[in-house]
């Protein structure tokens, strides 16, 4: 199956539904022109941190290809992109804006505007500047505030330009992966730093929705989460239990304080040593209006209890289909996370920020026939369906990624464009799932 098939009649190619392609600022722009180092570039620094030993020093080389590569977006015939601000890009470390920096995003948001593509900008994709790591980082209080100053700063100097800005990406992965078990970074591992990262980075969120409310009145403001809905590993009782204490570890833990200004029950299980100190009127500042929440959706977790009671992963079932990440390939789970927030949750409109696939693409012959991705992405097409036919309103759907790139600590190994990468030239090539989305998109603008 290398072409996508919906009905005319499908809810993602109805007018007001946008469908985008995504990327992130550390992952394809390269370390050329930044004003400051990031804890990324340090992290790829540490012997063993990122499995084949890369970094993001060129990347995709995006800042010197960003005239072609804007040029690619709009040949997809896509409605939005979404990227995001490097902040060590655009500001110095005494708080002053760098002009090249600066001038390096509003050009691409004017080729953008020119080309009709809407904006969907990130403010922060875990690129913390490395001298605020130095300081604590989101252990640190004080980084959320220095976060709203930032985000005063450059969303003022981007003027009207933007349709959408997001404050965070994923804080469960800027929290938990780099400060509860250290694989990301800063790599640091702690209960406590989890938490209490977790917390700065909520703050962090409201303390920015407070600002852009009067620095960008015009663009709709929210945030972006990652999700993965759990399910018990078996019917038995204990299975039950570890997938509902799971879900409010991971999952609730950020839209609960975002919607209903308090953490989970789970809370009460963290012993007091590892809770989080909040301070009061911290709740209500995270809990501000939300235009959107973002939901980024790849697979889902099933639980059991460990010996201490604890929710645990234990993998997909056997001989279920996972992609090149080991991840599950579960569509279902989309239309339940989607379906089940809904009715759990009093939720803002939704739009899909991210779904995709990494997939053992292969260039031959000029080609790459990424099968596999091509199906991916139709089930969850039709996942996204069910959920909008299910009564859930979601807005928008934008793939992951637009090319390939740096995949975090898996390096570039991991391939989840639609568009290929070859990194020993920076040719970009369009794989068949790029010209079958072209292809679907060319239907509706048609239709
Ligand atoms: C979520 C992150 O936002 C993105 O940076 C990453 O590449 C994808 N997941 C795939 O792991």
């Amino acid at each position: 199956m290398t072409q996508f098939s919906l009905a005319h009649t499908s809810p993602l190619l109805a007018p007001g539904f946008t469908m985008g392609v995504a990327t992130s600022s550390f992952q394809i722009e390269g370390a050329t022109g930044k004003a400051e180092p990031c804890i990324w570039d340090r992290f790829c620094a540490q012997p063993g941190a990122i499995r084949d030993a890369s970094d993001g020093l060129v990347a995709c080389q995006h800042v010197e290809l960003w005239q072609q590569d804007i040029d690619l977006i709009a040949g997809l015939g896509v409605d939005a992109y979404r990227f995001s601000v490097a902040w060590g890009r655009v500001m110095h470390r005494d708080g002053s804006l760098n002009p090249e920096g600066i001038a390096f995003y509003i050009n691409i948001l004017d080729a953008l505007a020119a080309r009709g593509i809407k904006a969907y900008v990130t403010l922060y994709h875990w690129d913390l500047p490395a001298y605020l790591e130095d300081q604590g980082g989101w252990l640190s209080r004080e980084t959320a505030y220095r976060f709203r100053d930032y985000v005063r700063a450059v969303t003022e100097a981007f003027g009207d330009r933007v349709y959408s800005y997001a404050t965070l990406n994923e804080p469960f992965c800027s929290a938990y992966l780099g400060y509860e078990v250290g694989i990301h970074a800063p790599g640091k591992a702690s209960i406590k730093g989890g938490r209490q990262a977790a917390h700065h980075l909520l703050l962090a969120h409201g303390l920015a929705m407070q600002v852009l409310k009067q620095s960008a009145p015009n663009a709709e403001h929210g945030i972006v989460l990652n999700f993965s809905p759990t399910y018990p590993a078996t019917d038995c009782d204990d299975d039950r239990q570890a997938a509902m204490l799971a879900d409010e570890k991971f999952n609730h833990w950020y839209i609960q304080p975002l919607l209903e200004g308090k953490y989970p029950a789970y809370l009460q299980r963290l012993s007091s040593c590892d809770r989080p100190d909040i301070e009061e009127g911290d709740m209500a500042i995270i809990a501000q209006p939300l235009d959107f929440i973002g939901i980024n959706y790849y697979t889902r977790m099933r639980c059991t209890l460990d010996s201490a009671g604890e929710p645990m992963e234990v993998g997909p079932p056997t001989g279920a289909e996972t992609t090149a990440m080991g991840w599950e390939v579960y569509s279902q789970g989309l239309t339940d996370l989607l379906t089940r927030l809904h009715s759990r949750f009093s939720l803002p409109p939704l739009l899909i920020t991210e779904n995709g696939a990494a997939t053992d693409d292969e260039l031959v012959d000029g080609a790459v026939v990424d099968e596999q991705r091509c199906r991916y992405l139709q089930h969850h097409f039709e996942a996204v369906e069910k959920a909008i036919l299910a009564g859930v309103d979601i807005r928008g759907y934008f793939v992951w990624s637009l090319m390939d790139n740096f995949e975090w600590a898996e390096g570039y190994a991991k391939r989840f464009g639609i568009v290929y990468v070859d990194f020993d030239t920076q040719q970009r090539v369009l794989k068949s799932s790029a010209q079958a989305l072209t292809h679907l998109l060319t239907q509706r603008n048609r239709s």
